[in-house]
């Protein structure tokens, strides 16, 4: 038995929609919060099930977690340090970000491999590199990860690659250590300011946050404070995309646009007919979309998580089009499951060679992961037909109630059981 699905495509949106707070902010937030002495409120939090996931390992911690529409309140008052219990770490991949927190504020930490999206390989040697250079020792009895010192002393720590976890985990433990520690060839998403001035608003003296070094001298205490939540920038981009495959006037509301500047001028370098006001996006009905090359790169460059819901528009751009994923150069998946629809879309190395445009059919498809998966929606709205998509629990970890949202625009999207035949 499992849940699917179902849209039937080409039907009209029109209305409006409000996104979100950032769920690749509050994954990393949630955790940032047991580095608190005092309780802490979160403000905006997404209804995803990443975030039930994560308060379900506060309260294993021993955290008092109350929610309460999209406020969620943490009071650590009685947390105690434990192994993280593996069946909910394996679920998602923000799990590691317990790491840093717990090292940072008991000097140990036991987990074992984070879980998350399969996107190719997704290592985590920068984040343990920064730990190590922290003060923390490996410890080797154990099948996963324990991490363990006395003090945690600031260092230098240069990033071979620009990592957003790892600049987050080492932000979160360096919090606590003793010292300065300057994290150099950081990553600048907007996330990391947003953990920044959490961590700040708690007592944490964290300056450089956006740029490409971030310098953090270490506090004995973290008090109380509200945080709201920036915006989703990737939650905000789906919508995009998703108007301008079915909008005739769809206004998304609640976003900063300067976040997501390297998508529309990549929509407007289609064709897509928009308008950007302060804190919204207007996108109107869009013709004759021309085909665009892209290539994911770390922020402000093109985001790779854009890059799988916008291969699904760019079936129906006229002309070639050629997607290159400088982060994750197996993050093409999707790909199959859009040929499953009738796309023309080709694979070679980290890239994607899309031919179009291509009319689709609905099809049986699959979520390969949260993006994929909002890939496959984008392709269900323009498809003739009817599109089955299994696997959307993929699509629940990151998106809140899309079906609901996209029902109330005017599509034609339900959920069904479906028993195994
Ligand atoms: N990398 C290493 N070593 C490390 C860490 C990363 O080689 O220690 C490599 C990765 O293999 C990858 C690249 O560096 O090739 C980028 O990884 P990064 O650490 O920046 O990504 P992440 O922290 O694992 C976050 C988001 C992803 C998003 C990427 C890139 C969260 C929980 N995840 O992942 O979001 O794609 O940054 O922006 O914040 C999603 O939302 O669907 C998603 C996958």
């Amino acid at each position: 038995m499992k849940e699917i699905i179902k849209i039937e495509g080409r039907h009209k949106l029109n209305g409006k929609v409000k996104i979100n707070g950032a769920k690749n902010a509050t994954v990393a937030l949630i955790p940032a919060l047991v580095l608190a002495d005092e309780q802490v409120v979160l403000q905006g939090v997404p209804d995803i099930s990443d975030v039930k996931v994560l308060a379900e390992i506060l309260e294993y911690l021993g955290v008092e977690v109350t929610r309460n529409g999209d406020e969620f309140i943490a009071n650590p008052h009685h947390m105690v340090n434990k192994e993280l219990p593996n069946a909910l770490a394996s679920q998602l991949r923000a799990s590691y970000y317990f790491m840093g927190s717990l090292l940072g504020k008991y000097k140990e930490v036991k987990m074992k491999m984070p879980g998350g999206c399969y996107l190719g390989p997704r290592p985590i040697n920068l984040h343990i590199k920064g730990f190590e250079l922290l003060g923390a020792n490996k410890i080797t009895d154990y099948d996963g990860y324990h991490l363990k010192t006395e003090q945690l002393i600031g260092n230098k720590i240069y990033l071979d690659f620009a990592s957003v976890g790892a600049t987050i985990n080492i932000i979160l433990a360096a919090t606590k250590a003793e010292g300065i520690t300057v994290i150099e060839n950081a990553a600048k998403e907007p996330e990391i300011i947003d953990v920044c001035n959490l961590l700040n608003k708690m007592g944490a003296k964290i300056k450089g946050a956006g740029t490409d070094e971030i310098t953090i001298n270490g506090v004995d205490y973290l008090h109380s404070c509200i945080h709201e939540i920036i915006p989703d920038r990737i939650e905000a981009g789906t919508y995009l995309i998703i108007a301008a495959a079915a909008g005739e006037y769809v206004l998304i509301e609640n976003i900063i646009p300067q976040h997501l500047d390297s998508l529309t001028s990549k929509l407007k370098e289609m064709g897509v007919n928009m308008e950007i006001l302060e804190d919204s996006i207007i996108i109107k009905e869009s013709k004759n979309l021309k085909a665009i090359d892209i290539t994911t790169q770390t922020y402000p460059g093109f985001a790779t998580d854009l890059q799988q819901p916008l291969t699904a528009l760019l079936t129906q751009a006229k002309g070639i089009s050629k997607i290159t994923d400088s982060i994750y150069p197996e993050r093409f998946k999707h790909t199959l499951e859009l040929n499953k629809m009738g796309a023309k879309v080709s694979t070679f190395m980290n890239m994607a060679i899309v031919e179009a445009p291509s009319p689709l059919n609905g099809a049986q498809v699959s979520a390969t992961d949260l993006r994929g998966g909002a890939a496959m929606i984008v392709a269900g709205l323009l498809a003739e037909g009817i599109t089955e998509i299994d696997n959307i629990y993929h699509i629940d970890r990151g998106y809140s109630k899309i079906d609901i949202v996209l029902e109330e625009l005017g599509a034609k999207i339900w959920r069904e059981i479906k028993f195994n035949d």
